[in-house]
């Protein structure tokens, strides 16, 4: 995409985190931006902070997990701005029981709200953006660029936080099929990936937006750990030029270099995987 000032961002998980700082890059480029979250106080907090620095913005309490609500968060921005130009399907969750011990769940033994909960807001929630938002970018006739984020979790093999890697492999997946039809239609509409590695944001007290339709009792919400990651706004940026220059894989970590090449060549050498190896 070339031009951004006076264009229209949505981005959803934008009360927290990386949405956070996305909003905040695109209004700092003079986007106007539609905020979406779940969480209603921490969403009021952040539309009121950026409209004190005079950011054309506003904010929707949607849902990622409902089709409806992410229709409806569509018409909403149509209504405030007539035209939607770059969207973020960022909304994620990561469930608490897959952190906690030394040793990560068996899959056989961790509860399905887990697994319901993980791959309804971080599936289900990039598909349903992208059911809502592509058909407007399409009649548009105009540059747009979708951004799904995935994680680096996404790319690498091993054990670890079963629910959640499984999720982000599904979403890299989705999001390369995605590019691919958007390329293959020759319009000016594109697609990327987001794989970061740790980025300091509220995910890991990701518990705080679980329904209780998908309760796991006796699992506490970590307390949110502080200065563990790269800062969002850094992950903000990587995003803001790969939508410049239309590059689809947004790689911010180098540290799992490691890990994904020995999965790669593991499978093309029709190789095991080094178990030793396949810890993050
Ligand atoms: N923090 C990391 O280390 C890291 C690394 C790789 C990928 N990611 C991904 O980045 C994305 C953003 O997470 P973050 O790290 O900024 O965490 P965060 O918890 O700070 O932000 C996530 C936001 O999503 C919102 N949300 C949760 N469920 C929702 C739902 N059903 N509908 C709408 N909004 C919902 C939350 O309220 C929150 O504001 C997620 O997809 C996450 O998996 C994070």
């Amino acid at each position: 995409m070339e031009r951004f000032e006076g264009r229209v961002a949505v981005v959803t998980g934008a009360a927290s985190g990386i949405g956070r700082a996305l909003a905040d890059r695109f209004a700092a480029e003079g986007m106007k931006v539609v905020l979406a979250d779940v969480e209603q106080a921490p969403l009021d907090a952040a539309v009121q902070e950026l409209r004190q620095h005079e950011r054309d913005v506003i904010g929707v309490l949607a849902d990622v997990r409902s089709a409806e609500a992410v229709e409806d968060l569509a018409r909403r921005a149509l209504d405030a701005y007539g035209a939607v130009h770059v969207v973020c399907n960022n909304a994620g969750v990561l469930a608490a029981g897959e952190l906690s011990g030394d040793r990560c769940p068996a899959i056989w033994e961790q509860p399905l709200g887990d697994w319901q909960w993980t791959l309804d807001v971080n599936l289900w929630g990039v598909l349903h953006g992208i059911r809502s938002f592509v058909p407007i970018m399409l009649r548009q006739n105009d540059e747009g660029h979708i951004v799904n984020t995935g994680s680096v979790a996404g790319l690498m093999t091993g054990a670890t936080l079963p629910a959640y890697s499984v999720s982000k492999h599904a979403v890299v997946r989705l999001s390369e099929a995605l590019y691919f039809q958007l390329k293959e239609l020759g319009v000016p509409v594109s697609a990327s990936v987001l794989c970061p590695g740790g980025v300091d944001t509220g995910i890991y007290a990701a518990e705080r937006n679980r329904p209780a339709e998908y309760a796991r009792p006796g699992v506490a919400v970590p307390a949110r750990a502080g200065g563990t990651g790269s800062p969002p706004a850094e992950i903000a940026d990587h995003v803001f030029r790969a939508i410049r220059d239309d590059r689809f894989y947004i790689l911010t970590h180098d540290v799992h270099e490691a890990n994904v090449r020995m999965r790669m060549e593991s499978i093309l050498a029709g190789r095991n995987p080094d178990v030793a190896a396949g810890g993050p």
